[in-house]
């Protein structure tokens, strides 16, 4: 197993990706703290077999102010965590000019200033103890950019700097930060556009499907694990080769 009693912090495990990861994790041996707003409704069947390796928060992380005390009783209750994945995050789209700074401010909280913050409580830690694998959930929309999403966009960038930066200031302490960027992958997040949307857009993959959530899985297992031991400051892309 790649991450025998490994401990991980993943956020947005509720549903989706990051209940993907959750569950991978569990599989590969980890003990895992999945945040999210509300516990998941139905757990993977690898989740429920790895009892008493699943600890729950609840906790919003747009409410910024109260982000740091979450990480930090999260960081006492397990006493340090191996891995943290930033991967909870939210759209509100809009045209830029129609959109507003509630709507901007919003996704930069939950998607950009959470994970700032809970990198930095837990990086501490990591950094005290010379380990640790970081894992931020950007998106292709980061790189590209999306019209409809500037907040969204903006934050997923924004994770990316964030990434590159922490890494160089983490890498003499053997911490190591990288970036997932998805491309269209089948969760609740895209189950809301349309049919004839979803069409278009696969017409553009080279690859011809949605990414499914566990594609994402195994790029988050592998940066991770010690078979990523080498990479640091790397922004990867799991979008069926819809940019190359
Ligand atoms: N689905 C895609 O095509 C795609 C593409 C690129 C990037 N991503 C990114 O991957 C990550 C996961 O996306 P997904 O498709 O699984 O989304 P999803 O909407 O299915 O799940 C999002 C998760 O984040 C959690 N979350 C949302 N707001 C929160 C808050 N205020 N506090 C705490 N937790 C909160 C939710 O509870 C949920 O567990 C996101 O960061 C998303 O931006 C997704």
């Amino acid at each position: 197993m790649k991450l025998e009693n490994k401990k991980a912090l993943i956020t947005g495990a509720s549903r989706g990706i990051g209940k993907a990861i959750a569950g991978l994790f569990l599989a590969e041996g980890a003990v895992v703290w999945g945040l999210g707003t509300r516990e998941p409704e139905d757990l993977p069947e690898r989740v429920e077999a790895a009892e008493g390796k699943l600890h729950w928060i609840s906790a919003d992380l747009s409410n910024v102010e109260t982000v740091e005390d979450v990480a930090a009783a999260a960081l006492t209750d397990a006493g340090g965590f191996d891995i943290l994945v930033n991967n909870a995050g939210i759209t509100r789209d809009n045209l830029a000019f129609r959109m507003s700074l509630e709507d901007f401010r919003r996704v930069l909280d939950v998607n950009l200033s959470a994970a700032f913050i809970i990198a930095r409580t837990l990086g501490r830690d990591m950094i005290r103890t010379r380990k640790g694998s970081i894992i931020n959930m950007s998106s292709v929309v980061g790189i590209h950019g999306n019209g409809g999403q500037a907040n969204y966009a903006a934050s997923k960038a924004g994770l990316i700097g964030l990434t590159k930066s922490l890494a160089r200031e983490t890498a003499p302490r053997n911490v190591r930060v990288n970036a997932i960027a998805p491309g269209f992958i089948e969760t609740d997040m895209t189950g809301a556009l349309g049919e004839e949307l979803k069409k278009k857009m696969i017409d553009h993959i080279p690859l011809k499907r949605m990414g499914r959530p566990e594609d994402i899985a195994a790029a988050a297992l592998f940066l991770a694990s010690d078979d990523s031991a080498y990479i640091t400051g790397q922004v990867f892309a799991v979008d069926g080769g819809m940019f190359m």
